[in-house]
């Protein structure tokens, strides 16, 4: 069996239907509902907020995993939380007061996580690391599905994955942009733990069968370990 988590991006869903993208997940072997907030400010586009996760959240039979590419994500963690998010991540990049933000995200009951832009070194987290449940590295710049997967997250998934484990942190590494079945493998042997995927699985002809591939890669294939 596989340990690793799988995070649908309903981003890539079709939004005239989204009750059928949400039975899908719920009945694929699919982890998490992995659920982009987007503000127009903090990325160049905007998606959904609050009122849609709170519907999706009706639905949805597995944890809502919310991704904020929002400015000032302190100012909405407690409405995210009520709209059922289970895991809230907010961007290094958009948190004076990182430490904080991270204190409310777990006093409303969430698992707190931390986002980091591809250019943001991994080593900025060092010292809030053990404090994390989630550390998100973007392998394309946030605001868009359907990008291409930048190849030098690769090195920072493992220096990710050995920075947690000299801090004997708890926090889970989630890879998200341009992931598909053709470099899921090599983001699992770098040491990721969960896989968000957006176009890979609902632009798919089959989506549940992608989900299963997924789902079903081992980290250390022989002759990888
Ligand atoms: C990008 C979002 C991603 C996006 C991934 O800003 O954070 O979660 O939905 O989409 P794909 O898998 O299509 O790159
Ligand atoms: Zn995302």
């Amino acid at each position: 069996m596989s340990k690793h988590l799988i995070a649908p991006s309903l981003l890539a869903a079709d939004f005239l239907d989204l009750q059928s993208s949400i039975a899908l997940v719920n009945e694929s072997k699919a982890d998490w509902f992995h659920l982009d907030v987007m503000d127009g400010r903090f990325v160049p586009n905007i998606s959904f907020g609050m009122f849609i996760i709170k519907q999706i959240s009706t639905l949805a039979k597995k944890p809502l995993d919310v991704h904020l590419m929002i400015e000032e994500p302190e100012r909405y963690i407690s409405a995210f939380a009520a709209a059922g998010a289970q895991s809230i991540t907010v961007h290094y990049e958009a948190c004076p007061h990182l430490h904080r933000t991270i204190q409310q995200i777990k006093e409303a009951g969430c698992r707190a996580g931390v986002a980091l832009n591809p250019h943001t070194p991994v080593s900025l987290v060092e010292d809030i690391i053990e404090d994390l449940d989630l550390l998100l590295l973007m392998s394309v710049n946030p605001g868009f599905g359907g990008q291409k997967f930048i190849y030098r997250t690769i090195s920072r998934i493992e220096q990710a994955r050995s920075m947690i484990i000299t801090h004997n942190s708890r926090a889970l590494i989630e890879v998200d942009g341009g992931v598909g079945l053709q470099n899921a493998q090599k983001i699992l042997s770098a040491g990721a733990d969960v896989l968000v995927a957006g176009s890979a699985v609902f632009k798919a002809e089959d989506p549940r069968w992608v989900i299963e591939q997924m789902k079903g890669i081992s980290e250390n294939p022989v002759g990888m370990v």
